[in-house]
């Protein structure tokens, strides 16, 4: 059996796969396929952004895909930058970014360090979306993970990706970024979910294997 992990995210892409190797299928990502086609993320939550890409990816391929959609909400900016995440930093939310030479991801991080300039409360939390579904089957289901932390005063450390420089997980006093990938999948949104439609999967494999 093969699955198709519908992301191009080199560092989403490893975090699943580290979680799923051995649920003993064939893991392909967007990067096997002969097309490939980019889906919007248009919609206004998590779930309904997951399941446009897994319905539409899965039809197109007709292959089983997982696909998933997450972000970052922060307290103080009343959930966003949320469905926004990845292009936080293109968003008019008061001053522009000069620095145009850095990466989406750093740009993301120091709009977001700058709204946040002299705030007391800094409590956040990433949340996923992971959603499974089978075209030839018709079978779909979605798990959901949410990691809560707060964010830093300054980047630290150059693991993970996206915001990870400046997330602090509850119960630590180091940034996602400064974990070692492990650690990260242990208390992360996504290993969260991921391990949550992992133990589905295993079900759905034992029932097309005709074990009880
Ligand atoms: P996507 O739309 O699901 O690809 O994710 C949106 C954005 O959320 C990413 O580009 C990152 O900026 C952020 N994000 C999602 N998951 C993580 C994570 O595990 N660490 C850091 N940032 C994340």
């Amino acid at each position: 059996m093969k699955i198709l992990l519908a992301t191009t995210n080199e560092g989403k892409l490893r975090e699943l796969k580290s979680i799923l190797e051995d649920l003993g299928v064939e893991l392909l990502s967007l990067r096997d396929m002969d097309r490939l086609f980019e889906v919007e993320e248009d919609k206004e939550t998590f779930l309904e952004n997951a399941i446009k890409k897994a319905t539409f990816y899965a039809n197109f391929y007709k292959l089983p895909v997982i696909a998933e959609d997450a972000g970052l909400e922060v307290d103080q900016l009343n959930g966003y930058p949320g469905v926004y995440s990845a292009r936080f930093y293109s968003i008019d939310f008061g001053g522009k970014l000069e620095n145009q030479n850095l990466s989406k991801d750093q740009k993301n991080n120091i709009k977001l360090l700058k709204l946040l300039e002299g705030e007391q409360n800094r409590k956040a939390r990433y949340k996923t979306v992971v959603t499974y579904y089978d075209p030839t089957s018709g079978l779909g289901f979605w798990t959901e993970g949410v990691c809560e932390g707060t964010i830093a005063e300054k980047p630290e450390g150059t693991g993970g990706f996206g915001y990870d420089p400046i997330f602090i997980p509850q119960g630590y006093d180091m940034t996602m970024a400064q974990l070692p990938p492990e650690e990260k999948n242990k208390i992360s949104h996504r290993g969260k979910a991921v391990r949550k439609l992992k133990d589905l999967l295993k079900c759905v494999l034992k029932g097309e294997k005709g074990e009880p």
